[in-house]
């Protein structure tokens, strides 16, 4: 198994461009399904989580020409679309649920072998079933009971969807089974993320008469058919913010390109909070750990326009070497501090209760043998090791290559002491 070796380096200088978003490019090739015609899609982040969906569409009947080099991959899901997800490419990766709502409208029935909860969660998605069901969809609740979605529907129908919680996967489903349904849906209490948007983007692209994402409202007007088209991912908000974070923690001087900064809204007013400098240019934001003390700030995080939950592992790497004492929070899964265990092998101190994570901050770190615990948590602990005395051996690194392109090249090519061997 691979891992990374990192050395405490010198503050982060230079230019960072980020890759498009892992999390806007999962569904944007799931909703593929959508249509016979071929779809181009760019900005493609080469990430291991983009290969599985692309193994994934291939065995449902697509067919696929991946260009990664170039950041592309064209989508033809032309003729009959198999219905059965195979579980050798769900267990890798719990975004093949994506395809569920696609699926059905294609080829009236879906089924797909759920994997169990993962390291941040138990991960259900009753609220995607809830939406569908709403449809007209038929869930087979004895499958269900074995982990098993066998969902069947003649057609959808449009109607009004309220959920519990603002699901991101739930949102993106019902609205890629909405889309081609019968009459309009409004679904209420949506999730509001910048990929929901750059979805329902691709989707009107198409064909698709989509209002409101973005809100917590999304009212969608069903139509008969949809057509392939060519798109650009939007950037990878959280690859940029976890940039943001080392530069700040280093403190360093480094430009970051290609980011929304309106999608940074929360990460970049709480590096604000910590002394960092953070400054929208032209050409990119540019974020400064070297002009005053980076100090202690309390996170809590939240659906989006919230501070992201992707983003409280990385933020905390940040916390554990700030002035003072920081408490965070974390409301959107039920057990996300598991990198906790991993920053105090390398003296960070904190204490967990629940929820809850009180992290003493003014921390000399020694470098350690670390694991990453999940994709977000894996870059916290290269940042830590940036900061360390001595080397950081950092272990199950796929969680990593899962959803940072090239994270090695980016993070060298800003000066960090880091390498990737093979054990
Ligand atoms: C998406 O996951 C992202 N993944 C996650 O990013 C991200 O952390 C998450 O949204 C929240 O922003 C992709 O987009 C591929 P949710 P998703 O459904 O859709 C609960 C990363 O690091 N819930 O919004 O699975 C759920 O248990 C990954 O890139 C229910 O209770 O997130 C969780 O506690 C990690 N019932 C919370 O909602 C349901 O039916 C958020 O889940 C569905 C969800």
């Amino acid at each position: 198994m691979a891992k990374f070796l990192v050395q405490k380096s010198n503050p982060l200088k230079g230019e960072v461009t980020i890759s498009g978003a892992k999390n806007a490019v999962l569904p944007i090739m799931a909703a593929t399904l959508l249509t016979e015609e071929k779809c181009e899609i760019k900005d493609v982040p080469a990430l291991r989580d983009v290969d599985v969906m692309c193994d994934l569409l291939e065995s449902l009947g697509a067919a696929v020409y991946k260009d990664l080099d170039a950041n592309r991959v064209e989508i033809q899901a032309g003729g009959d679309v198999l219905c059965e997800a195979p579980f050798d490419l769900v267990k890798m990766m719990r975004a093949s649920i994506l395809v569920l709502g696609a699926l059905i409208i294609r080829s009236g029935r879906a089924v797909i072998h759920l994997p169990g909860g993962c390291a941040i969660g138990k991960r259900p998605v009753e609220l995607h079933l809830k939406g569908l069901k709403a449809m007209g969809v038929e869930i087979d609740e004895e499958q269900l009971h074995r982990g098993i979605i066998d969902a069947r529907a003649e057609k959808l129908k449009g109607t009004t969807i309220y959920l519990d919680f603002p699901s991101v996967g739930a949102t993106e489903v019902i609205i890629m089974a909405a889309a081609l349904a019968e009459g309009t849906t409004v679904l209420e209490n949506a999730a509001q993320e910048p990929e929901i948007v750059d979805l329902a983007n691709f989707l009107n692209k198409m064909g698709a008469r989509i209002k409101g994402a973005g809100t917590d409202t999304i009212k969608i007007d069903g139509v008969d058919s949809l057509r392939g088209v060519s798109h650009n991912v939007i950037p990878d908000r959280i690859e940029a913010g976890t940039f943001m974070v080392g530069a700040a923690m280093t403190r360093g001087n480094v430009l970051i390109k290609n980011v929304v900064p309106d999608h940074l809204k929360a990460v970049i007013a709480k590096l604000k909070e910590c002394g960092a400098y953070v400054e929208m240019g032209e050409d990119g934001v540019r974020v400064r750990g070297d002009l005053n003390e980076i100090t202690a700030t309390d996170i809590k995080t939240l659906p989006y326009p919230g501070f992201p939950t992707d983003m409280q592992s990385p933020f905390m790497a940040l916390l554990t070497v700030a002035k003072g004492p920081s408490v965070v929070i974390e409301t959107v899964f039920e057990n996300r501090f598991m990198h906790v265990g991993e920053f105090n092998r390398m003296g960070a101190n904190i204490k967990t209760s629940g929820n809850c994570s009180i992290i003493p901050g003014d921390k000399k770190l020694k470098g350690a043998q670390v694991v990453a615990t999940d994709l977000r948590a894996g870059a916290a602990v290269v940042l830590t090791g940036l900061v360390a005395e001595g080397t950081t051996e950092v272990s199950q690194i796929y969680h990593i290559d899962r959803g940072y392109e090239k994270f090695v090249e980016k993070l060298k090519a800003l000066g960090a002491n880091i390498m990737r061997v093979e054990e």
